[in-house]
This record gives structure tokens, C-alpha cells and sequence, in this order.
């Protein structure tokens, strides 16, 4: 067990001691420590990304597969410049002004960043966040910070800090309490080291703003079909077990009155959890009922999505989760797609 410090911010660093607070988690970071820090997609657990033996620790403590890189958190566009060969990318250059935002890009690293962070790969993933409190700790800190979701390997990923406490508490330095994600799922990803680029990770940045300004961009395999253990993913982290919590999760595609109507039969017999829209909830009769906010708004519930799914860890004596999943794939569809598929190994009802 280490002795954790939990440091409270504002999102907005209104009070001096927010910067005092940042300051303390930003020589922890210098010296090798562990700090969770909030980001605007979900928290992140960070370590100087310089540091290769303060890099093993991250692996460490979430039990993570040593074959899954991380990203490198900048607190500036020109520090991309630095840390990777992003001259003489021309999709880079057509990019770069959307940061700060919910976006990673994977570009041919320079030798400052350590093997430990890409997992021996060439390429690597940079960030800058869009979050205050996580741009003003990688200043305060003075190096790139790396930093996977700051969760144990497999379960949801974190957007409010009491659930970084769960995961986190007594294996960490330091965990920034900043309140909770505004997007509420991980970064999009997005490889500019290919020809054409290709999406590894759908994000709030949508495929169609990539587009618009890169031209053709490859959806990755990864995203939408289950992969083998063994076989080598473009983005590896993206073939493990994810977002799963503690019951299993089927997801129903299909319109209102199939999918109440299926779930209502299911809860008749079964003892349940439900995510559902909030235009739902009024016809589903069931005793562990989580919204997951309105229809047709895919912002909403991505912020909502991973506190639903840890939530349903909670219900007492349940024996599955059936979560209600966009039939679109538009937008930020795709993203909620994405993790409600991985969340629930495959396992999908068509109604
Ligand atoms: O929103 C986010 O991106 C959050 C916050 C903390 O910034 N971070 C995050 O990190 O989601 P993590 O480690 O949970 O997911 C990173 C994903 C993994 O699937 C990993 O395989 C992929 O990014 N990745 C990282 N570096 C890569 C590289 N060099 N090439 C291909 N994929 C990479
Ligand atoms: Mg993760």
C-alpha cells in the first residue's frame, strides 16, 4: 500500500490553491511518482513519460499487457514537434490547429520518448488535452506525461475521481480530484504514420471532422469486429477484454418497442441491470434501471456510458446487463458503439 494523497481542484483553477495543489502533483510526476489526473475525455493515470522505470510502474499497478503503448500527454502543439518527426507528416500540418481536443495522433516518435512508453514500437500516440487542470499539471510538471485511463486494466474506464478512488486508491502518489469528464469516453485515435490514415479509436473528434480535413481515413478492423489475442492489432490495446464490468453485457440494437418489449420479457424471468435512453425508462419494468441520457443526443451519453456500466457493479444479485446500444454509427455514435461492443465481448442482440 502507498500513502495516497487526494488534491482537489476546480475545473476552472479559480482558487490559488488549485495551483498550489497542481504544483505538489507536478514534482511527483518529476520524480517518478504516479499521479491520476483528470483529462476532458476520462482520467488519466500519468507518469513522466520520460522516465522509463516511472513508466513500468503504470503497467504495474493497472495490470496491464506490456505489448499496449501508451500516450504522451503535451501541454503544447510545438511540443509534438519535439517529441516526434511531425515536420515532415503532411496530415499532421493538416490537424494540428484542432488542439487542444479529445484527440490522439500516432506519429514516428523521436528517441527522448523511451521504448517504455510505446512498448517498443516506432510510433507513438500525443495529446493535448483540451482539460485546464490537465494542461496547467504537464506545464507544472515540465515533461510530456504518459498516461493510459485510470482504471484496472479491463474495467471502465474513469470519469469521476470517486471511481479513480476504487481503482486506485493505496497504488498511487497522488490522485487530482477535478471533478467529473465532460466527454466521458477516451480520445479518438487516429494513426497520421500510415498512407492514408486510418481511425484506430472512435472519440468525440468524429471520422467525418478527420476527414473533412485529411481526406481519406481507413476505419480500423479493430473497431467493429472481435480479434485474436495473437494477432497483431494497429492499435494493441485495442484486442483485449475492455470496459467490462463485473456482470455480463448484451447489447440490443433496434427501435423503441422491439427493444422494450424484448427487455421486459427478459426481466420477467431474470434478475437484471438496463441501460437505456431516458425516453425508455417510463416503459421498462425492471428494479435496476440506469439512463443513459436522451436518444438522440450521443454526447450525453458518452459522458454517461462508463459510470452506467460501473453503476451496474452495484446492483445486488443480477446476472447480466443488457445495455441498449445506437443503431447509427454516425458522429459519436460510433464511439458509443465501439465501447458498448468491446464492453460486451461481441455479444449482440439484433431485434
Ligand atoms: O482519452 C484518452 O486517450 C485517455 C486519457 C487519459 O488521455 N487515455 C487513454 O489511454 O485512453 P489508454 O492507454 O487507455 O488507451 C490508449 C490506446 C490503447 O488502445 C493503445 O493500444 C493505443 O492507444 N496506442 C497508444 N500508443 C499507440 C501507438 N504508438 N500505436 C498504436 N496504438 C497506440
Ligand atoms: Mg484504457
Amino acid at each position: 500500500m502507498i500513502k495516497t494523497k487526494i488534491l482537489k481542484v476546480t475545473a476552472e483553477l479559480s482558487r490559488p490553491e488549485d495551483i498550489e495543489n497542481l504544483k505538489i502533483a507536478a514534482k511527483v510526476v518529476r520524480d517518478g511518482g504516479l499521479v491520476a489526473f483528470p483529462t476532458e475525455t476520462v482520467y488519466g493515470l500519468g507518469a513522466n513519460a520520460l522516465d522509463a522505470e516511472a513508466v513500468k510502474k503504470i503497467f504495474a499497478v493497472k495490470g496491464r499487457p506490456d505489448d499496449n503503448p501508451l500516450i504522451s500527454h503535451l501541454a503544447s502543439v510545438e511540443d509534438i514537434y519535439k517529441y516526434a518527426y511531425a515536420e515532415e507528416n503532411k496530415y499532421f500540418q493538416r490537424i494540428s490547429t484542432l488542439f487542444p481536443a479529445p484527440l490522439t495522433v500516432i506519429l514516428r516518435k523521436c528517441s527522448l520518448i523511451p521504448d517504455a512508453v510505446t512498448a517498443g514500437l516506432p510510433n507513438a500516440g500525443f495529446r493535448i488535452p483540451e482539460n485546464l487542470v490537465a494542461r496547467k499539471l504537464i506545464e507544472l510538471a515540465g515533461v510530456p506525461i504518459a498516461a493510459p485511463s485510470a482504471n484496472i486494466s479491463g474495467r471502465p474506464s474513469t470519469t469521476r475521481a470517486e471511481h479513480v478512488i476504487e481503482d486506485l486508491f493505496g497504488k498511487v502518489d497522488v490522485i487530482i480530484d477535478g471533478g467529473p469528464c465532460k466527454v466521458g469516453v477516451e480520445s479518438t485515435i487516429v494513426t497520421l504514420a500510415t498512407d492514408p490514415p486510418v481511425l484506430l479509436r472512435p472519440g468525440a473528434v468524429t471520422l467525418e471532422e478527420l476527414s473533412d480535413r485529411l481526406g481519406e481515413v481507413k476505419i480500423s478492423r479493430s473497431i467493429l469486429e472481435e480479434m485474436n489475442e495473437d494477432e497483431v492489432a494497429s492499435a494493441p490495446g485495442m484486442k483485449y477484454k475492455h470496459y467490462a464490468p463485473v456482470n455480463p453485457v448484451t447489447i440490443i440494437i433496434g427501435d423503441d418497442e422491439r427493444v422494450r418489449a424484448y427487455i421486459n420479457k427478459r426481466c420477467e424471468t431474470e434478475n437484471l441491470a438496463i441501460l437505456c435512453y431516458d425516453e425508455d425508462v417510463p416503459y421498462i419494468d425492471c428494479r435496476n434501471v440506469f439512463a443513459v441520457g436522451t436518444e438522440n443526443d450521443p454526447f450525453e451519453q458518452a459522458r454517461l456510458i462508463f459510470d452506467a456500466l460501473r453503476a451496474t457493479d452495484e446492483c445486488s444479485f443480477i446476472t447480466g446487463v443488457l445495455a441498449r446500444c445506437p443503431a447509427s454509427k454516425d458522429g459519436v455514435n460510433l464511439a458509443i458503439y465501439n465501447r458498448l461492443l468491446k464492453a460486451s465481448g461481441f455479444n449482440v442482440v439484433k431485434l
